[in-house]
């Protein structure tokens, strides 16, 4: 097949390319290239999306369309750039197009959405909200665009390269040992999705005609089993809500937070969303394990991770055990 990556310069765009170059198809990346580069083997048209007319330089036809974008403006413009040129259409959507965070265990076919974006709006990286609402009305246009369209809304997406550094987090400091804050309660819920197995069954979808809106997720799993699958040698030590909160320990990434934890019962929703269609429909989360190992195996030297420094890990410890 020949495969059209819009975007392919970063994280899971090259991880698309990647695994559809080795399952043999012709793969081709438009991007800016300001990211990143994309992976040995693939084409790349030099692209700027913010321009109407930018996917011009993007000739021939595809048999299948990989578009990760934010902005509904560069749906738009891909929109008008390459319908009728295009077979299977993915879009690379996102579980923050959700409106309810608090409810556990929602599933795609009932969970409410966002509102889309008010017309011309297209700052997606103004807020969480306003990034899930540019993804609604980007989902909004290629289904209007186009046929053959499988919407893949993702969750929190892990592995090799990922340039937010959070999963990367945990995968380092479990690989340190030692007393290691956990947040919140051991029977809490995360979820994710390791890049390769989303690259993976987004290929497979492509190959296989597969239509329709996943969430691209695999399934919820406890704290305590989410740190049991990074092996080492270390000791949990867990830490509420309460004591986090009150010592200005942020949620979820930045300076000074802990990844993955987040406040409840606001977010109980956020990483327990029913993964059972995904599955039904073809996604095969690898385990855990294995997700850490290769994205410890991946870091490199000006590797970003997010999180507590050392220092305050400690300090948070030191306090808490004087309580
Ligand atoms: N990371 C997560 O945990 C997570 C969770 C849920 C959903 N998602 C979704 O999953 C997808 C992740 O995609 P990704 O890892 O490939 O990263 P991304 O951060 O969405 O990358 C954006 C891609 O688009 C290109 N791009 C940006 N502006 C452009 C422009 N003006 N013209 C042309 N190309 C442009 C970038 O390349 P250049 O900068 O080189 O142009 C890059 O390749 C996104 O759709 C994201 O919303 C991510």
């Amino acid at each position: 097949m020949r495969i059209l990556v819009l975007g392919g310069t970063v994280f899971f765009g090259r991880a698309v390319a990647r695994q559809a170059l080795a399952a043999g198809h012709d793969v081709t990346c438009a991007a800016r290239g300001t990211s990143g580069d994309p992976v040995e083997g693939a084409r790349f048209v030099t692209v700027d999306r913010s321009d109407p007319d930018g996917l011009r330089a993007v000739e021939g036809t595809f048999d299948a369309v990989v578009d990760v974008a934010r902005k509904p403006s560069h749906v738009r413009h891909a929109a008008a750039a390459l319908t009728g040129r295009v077979g299977h259409f993915t879009f690379v959507s996102s579980c923050s197009v959700y409106a309810d965070t608090a409810t556990p265990d929602q599933t795609v076919a009932t969970a409410p959405l966002l509102p889309a974006a008010e017309p011309g709006f297209d700052d997606a990286a103004a807020s969480a909200e306003a990034y899930g609402r540019c993804k609604v009305t980007c989902e909004e246009l290629v289904r209007d665009a186009f046929a053959d369209v499988f919407v893949n809304r993702a969750g929190l997406i892990v592995g090799p390269e990922d340039p937010t550094g959070r999963f990367d987090y945990w995968v380092a400091r479990h690989a340190r040992g030692g007393e290691i804050l956990a947040p919140g309660d051991p029977a809490e819920r995360v979820q994710f999705v390791d890049v390769r197995d989303l690259a993976d069954w987004t290929v497979r979808a492509a190959e296989e005609g597969l239509t329709g809106t996943f969430d691209g997720i695999g399934a919820p799993m406890t704290r305590r089993e989410f740190h049991a699958g990074f092996g080492g040698d270390g000791t949990l030590t867990w830490v509420t809500q309460d004591f986090l909160t009150a010592h200005d320990v942020v949620p979820w990434s930045g300076p000074r937070s802990l990844p993955l934890w987040l406040p409840l019962p606001e977010y109980a929703g956020f990483l327990t969303h029913d993964t059972t269609p995904a599955l039904a429909a073809g996604l095969r989360p690898r385990p855990l394990p294995e997700t850490a190992a290769d994205t410890l195996a991946a870091f490199s030297d000006t590797h970003h991770i997010t999180g507590l420094t050392d220092e305050e890990e400690v300090a948070l410890l030191r306090e808490w055990h004087a309580q």
